[in-house]
């Protein structure tokens, strides 16, 4: 990618588009793998983040054998708006019951990994067969509880990250690489 394209308020790329593209394709061969046995397997979605990781994940798994829907969820964290408290009320809940169904959490980031615990809680009572989680982001120094993923994307240092789908204020979520939010843009 030429800097030219690079949108002037990101610091640097830290993953381009096509690091992301092999990624997310190695962890759609994982996923056809593990599951090639499922009757059927529930993609959800957390909204916003996860649209551009959902999108590009879905496509990248083959299952002839198993029903596979998408669903979404849209949930806010109480508290700060700055830190997730990882209590989290639904703003729109599956249109579908997961009871038996194998349900896989789509998230495109964990940071103190409060509202991944919270939801995967909230979703274990709905009795699913399984319930696990493919995550593109994981923040490791942040992490305040122990949250268990199984599909992981990357691994990334402490810092602001915006773009495929991550926003700042609602902004950013279009660009197609992952890039550094340049402090300036969000301290004052
Ligand atoms: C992000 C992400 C998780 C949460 C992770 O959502 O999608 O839901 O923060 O933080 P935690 O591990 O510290 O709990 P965000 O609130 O940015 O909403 P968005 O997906 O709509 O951008």
């Amino acid at each position: 990618m030429s800097t030219t394209e690079i949108h002037p308020n990101v610091k640097r790329v830290i993953f381009t588009e096509k690091e992301i593209k092999e990624r997310v394709s190695e962890l759609g061969r994982q996923i056809s793998q593990d599951y090639k046995d499922s009757k059927n397997l529930v993609l959800v979605g957390i909204l916003k983040g996860s649209f551009i990781f959902m999108s590009d994940l879905v496509r990248s798994i083959h299952l002839p054998n198993t029903n596979v829907t998408s669903e979404f969820m849209s949930i806010s964290s109480y508290g700060a708006e700055t830190s997730s408290s990882g209590v989290i009320r639904i703003m729109m809940d599956l249109r579908t019951s997961i009871e038996g169904k194998d349900v896989l959490i789509i998230e495109d980031i964990v940071d103190s990994g409060l509202t991944l615990k919270h939801l995967m809680e909230l979703l274990n009572h709905r009795n699913p067969n399984s319930l696990h989680t493919a995550v593109l982001l994981r923040k490791k120094e942040g992490l305040k509880v122990d949250v268990p993923v199984k599909y992981m994307g990357f691994d990334i240092p402490m810092v602001f990250i915006i773009g495929y789908g991550l926003d700042f204020a609602e902004n950013y979520r279009e660009l197609p690489y992952l890039g550094e939010l340049k402090e300036e843009c969000y301290k004052k």
